[in-house]
């Protein structure tokens, strides 16, 4: 049997910076763990423009959902900012998500102890926190119709649409509920069913799904009060599922619970295909970090954390996975930081690759 495919994309701005950390690691279990992977690269976002004038050509397209998964850095940058809107760099990104049709995008939030006194929180809001934050991905104001600029009057009008349809709802609460079962059980689904009409319905479908479930408890909060309560007391949430464009802000706001958006990592799954396993996109919460670009400076455990969930959802290999996510743990909790960890002015920060040095090193140990 051929080997698992691995397409690459690592983007713009930091991403391939800390995607080579990532290749390190797959040459890790390659060589120590006898897990090959046949590893493609190509090129999206601000990359692709440069090199195809368009954020993705549809040969890389066709090379993605072929693939068995996808890793991806990051896309954007201020160079870009100038591009017409269809060729900007996270069209590239948005396109990926919504052909692969990759419509459940998992977005854990864990605090590990070492970090605990970093989040700008209350050391004893975060500490052992475990989140999972549940965002759909390729429908509402993101993709919604009607949309764009046009003239009415003496003035232009910019317009986009939230539009859920109960099918694009009740998969997406599906899959959170299947995860909430594999967890503590416990789900609160986010919108704001009090002004928005998708918002109702989406109540109510996740409430209709929820039957199927009736182990999981089922809550709903408007997602202005959730963004409130996740910074109160974060420990309260188990599973949270939430639309498209309130699951952007409220990844990014349980980013900072754990210290980092460098810590972030995110998988993007669809339906199954025909080998089983399902279409995915693996890819850090970050950006492509244009203040920090080209010094070696990056954090590239969310992106080393997004090859974890790979091997997780992706591969069966949870008890690697874990493996992975514990040696990354161990390099914090021995004191490895990059700059974004660290407050005092007077250490010196480790670069990027001295992250990943560090992590290959915690996976030989534990052998
Ligand atoms: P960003 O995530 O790139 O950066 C926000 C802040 O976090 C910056 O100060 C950055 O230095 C810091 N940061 C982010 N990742 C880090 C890491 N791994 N290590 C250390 N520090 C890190 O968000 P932004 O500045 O709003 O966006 C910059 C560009 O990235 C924009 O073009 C945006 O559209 C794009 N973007 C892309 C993705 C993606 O590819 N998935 C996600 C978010 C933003
Ligand atoms: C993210 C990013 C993207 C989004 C952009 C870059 C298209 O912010 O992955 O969170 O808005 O979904
Ligand atoms: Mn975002």
């Amino acid at each position: 049997m051929s080997n698992p495919s691995l397409l690459i994309l690592a983007g713009d701005g930091i991403g391939p910076e800390v995607m080579a950390e990532v290749r390190k690691i797959i040459g890790w279990f390659g060589d120590k763990r006898g897990m090959a992977f046949d590893v493609t690269e190509d090129l999206v976002g601000g990359a692709a423009y440069d090199a195809h004038g368009t954020p993705l050509t549809d040969e890389t397209m066709a090379k993605a959902q072929e693939a068995d998964a996808v890793l991806l850095g990051a896309v954007g940058g201020p160079k870009y900012d100038v591009l017409d809107f269809s060729v900007k760099p996270e069209r590239g990104l948005l396109r990926l998500r919504k052909e692969m049709d990759l419509y459940s995008n998992l977005r854990p939030a864990q605090c590990f102890d070492a970090l605990a006194d970093f989040s700008s929180l209350k050391k004893n809001v975060v500490a052992g926190l475990d989140i999972m934050i549940v965002r759909e991905l390729t429908s509402g104001v993101y993709f919604g119709e009607p949309r764009g600029i046009i003239e009415e009057g003496n003035e232009r009008v910019g317009i986009n649409t939230q539009r859920y349809t109960e099918s694009e709802i009740d998969r997406v609460a599906r899959s959170a509920f299947e995860l909430a079962m594999k967890r503590g059980k416990k789900l609160c689904s986010m919108e704001k069913a009090n002004v928005m009409e998708s918002g109702i319905l989406w109540r109510e479908v996740v409430t209709e799904v929820g039957k199927d479930y009736p182990e999981v408890e089922l809550s709903h909060m408007y997602a202005d009060a959730g963004a409130m309560q996740l910074t109160r007391w974060p420990k309260q949430f188990d599973v949270i599922v939430t639309d498209n464009l309130f699951g952007d802000l409220l990844s990014d706001l349980a980013a900072m619970l754990t210290g980092s958006l460098g810590m972030l990592p995110s998988a993007s799954l669809g339906a199954p295909m025909a080998n089983g396993r399902p279409k995915a996109l693996y890819e850090p919460v970050h950006g492509s970090a244009p203040d920090i670009a080209g010094q070696g400076k990056a954090n590239p455990c969310a992106c080393i954390l997004s090859f974890a969930m790979a091997l997780r959802y992706s591969f069966d290999q949870g008890d690697e996975a874990t493996r992975l996510e514990a040696a990354v743990e161990k390099v914090l909790a021995d004191g490895v930081r990059t700059a974004d960890l660290l407050n005092d002015e007077g250490i010196t920060p480790a670069t990027t690759a001295d992250m990943g040095d560090a992590v290959i090193a915690a996976l030989d140990a534990s052998l």
